[in-house]
C-alpha cells in the first residue's frame, strides 16, 4: 500500500501520486521536486496543497487539532446494593452492575487501563416515596464512594445526582398531589442527597434531574455542611431522550408512569438550552453538560462558545453505545475506528471531556490491548 511505503521511509515517490500529480510529474519530468516544480500544462497552477500536510502519519499528526486522551474520559459505574454479584448489563454488552465491593475492585482495574475518573449510579435495595437510599449515609452510593476511595484514593469520583433510582415510581423528585414532580420541595431532597454523597467523600457531584434552581440548592447545602470544595458539574442541559432507553435498565429507574418531558428538554430547542446554561453558571455549576451528545453537537458548540471558559461535559449516553455495540457485533463496523471517530468528534464539537461507557476499551487500545 502507498501509505505504508509513506509511512516506512518518509519520502514520497513520484510514481505513487495519484491524479493531478501524476500528470504534474509527467510534464515536468520523474524525479523533480514538488516543491519547485511548476504546474506546467495546467490552466490553474495549484498553489495551495492541503493533501501537502496530509501525506505521513507524522505531518497529520503535526496539524492535528483534536486529540482524545484519557484525561478526557469518564467512565459511568453502576452499583448495586446486591453483595457479591456482578449483572451484565443486556442491552450494553461489557457493562455490568457492580456490588460495591467489586465496584471498588472495578474501578480499579479501569484505573490501571488508564481510568481518571468515574460517575456513579446506585440501585439501592428497597425505593420509596422520597428515594432515602439517596442520602442514606449507608445508601448504596455512600458505601460505593467510601470503598473506591479506599481502594483508588487517585480516581476523580463523581456522584450523579438524582432520585429517579431511588424512587418507588422512578421520577426524578417528589410528586406532588397531582402526581407531577414537586420542583422546591425536591430541591430541599437534593440539598440532602449531595450532603451525604460529599461526606462519604465525593470529589464531585453532578446534579441530574433537570430540576429548576438545583445547582444554587446543593451549592448551598455543601457549602453550609462544610464542603465548598466539593464540585458541582451540572447536566445543564439534558434533553428527554430515547437514547436513555438502556440506561434504565441498566439503573433500574424507569418511571412507573408518565415520562420525563415536563422536566427534561425538549430534543426540538437548542435556545433554550443558553437559557438553562446561564442560570446554573449563575447558580455556581463548575461545569456544564450537554446531554446526549451525538444528535446534539450543535448544542455542544453553542455551550462552548455561550461560556469558553466553563469546562463543558458531554454525555455519550447508553443508547449511543449500544448502537455501536451492536454493529460491532455484527460485525458491520470496525468497533475500534468508530469509537475513536465518535470521542474525536465530540471533543471537536467544543466538549472537553466525555462521559463514556467505551473509556476502559479506548485505555487498553492506548496499550495496545
Ligand atoms: C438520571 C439519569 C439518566 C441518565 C443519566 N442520569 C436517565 C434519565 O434521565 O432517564 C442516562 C444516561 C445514559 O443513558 O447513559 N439519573
Amino acid at each position: 500500500m502507498v501509505e505504508h511505503e509513506m509511512e516506512r521511509d518518509g519520502t514520497m515517490r513520484v510514481e505513487e501520486l495519484p491524479g493531478q500529480d501524476r500528470m504534474m510529474s509527467d510534464s515536468a519530468g520523474a524525479g523533480a521536486s514538488l516543491a519547485a516544480r511548476p504546474t506546467a500544462g495546467s490552466a490553474h497552477p495549484l498553489l495551495r496543497r492541503p493533501r501537502r500536510l496530509r501525506r505521513t502519519p507524522a505531518l497529520r499528526a503535526l496539524v492535528r487539532e483534536t486529540n482524545v486522551t484519557m484525561d478526557d474520559l469518564i467512565l459511568p459505574v453502576f452499583v448495586t446494593h446486591e453483595p457479591d454479584t456482578e449483572h451484565e448489563i443486556a442491552s450494553m454488552p461489557g457493562i455490568r452492575q457492580w456490588s460495591v465491593e467489586r465496584s471498588a475492585a472495578y474501578v480499579e482495574r479501569a484505573a490501571a487501563a488508564g481510568v481518571r475518573a468515574v460517575i456513579l449510579f446506585g440501585i439501592p435495595e428497597s425505593k420509596d416515596a422520597t428515594g432515602s437510599d439517596a442520602y442514606d449515609p449507608d445508601g448504596v452510593v455512600q458505601r460505593a464512594i467510601r470503598a473506591i476511595r479506599e481502594r483508588c484514593p487517585e480516581v476523580v469520583v463523581i456522584a450523579d445526582t438524582c432520585l429517579c433510582e431511588y424512587t418507588e415510581h422512578g421520577h426524578c423528585g417528589l410528586l406532588d398531589a397531582r402526581l407531577e414532580v414537586d420542583n422546591d420541595a425536591t430541591l430541599e431532597i437534593l440539598r440532602r442527597v449531595v450532603v451525604a454523597q460529599a461526606e462519604a467523600g465525593a470529589d464531585m457531584v453532578a446534579p441530574s434531574g433537570m430540576i429548576d434552581g438545583m445547582v444554587g440548592a446543593i451549592r448551598g447545602a455543601l457549602d453550609q455542611a462544610g464542603f465548598p470544595g466539593v464540585a458541582i458539574l451540572s447536566y445543564s442541559t439534558k434533553y428527554a431522550s430515547a437514547f436513555y432507553g438502556p440506561f434504565r435498565d441498566a439503573a433500574q429507574g424507569a418511571p412507573s408512569f408518565g415520562d420525563r418531558r415536563s422536566h427534561q428538554m425538549d430534543p426540538a430547542n437548542s435556545r433554550e438550552a443558553l437559557r438553562e446554561n446561564a442560570l446554573d453558571v449563575a447558580e455556581g455549576a463548575d461545569m456544564l453538560m450537554v446531554k446526549p451528545a451525538l444528535a446534539y453537537l450543535d448544542v455542544v458548540r453553542q455551550t462552548r462558545e455561550q461560556f469558553p471558559e466553563v469546562p463543558l461535559v458531554a454525555y455519550n449516553v447508553s443508547g449511543e453505545y449500544a448502537m455501536v455495540k451492536a454493529a460491532a457485533q455484527q460485525g458491520w463496523l470496525d468497533e475500534q475506528r468508530i469509537v475513536m471517530e465518535i470521542l474525536t468528534g465530540i471533543k471537536r464539537a467544543g466538549a472537553d471531556l466525555i462521559i463514556t461507557y467505551h473509556a476502559v476499551d479506548v485505555g487498553r487500545w492506548a496499550h495496545g490491548g
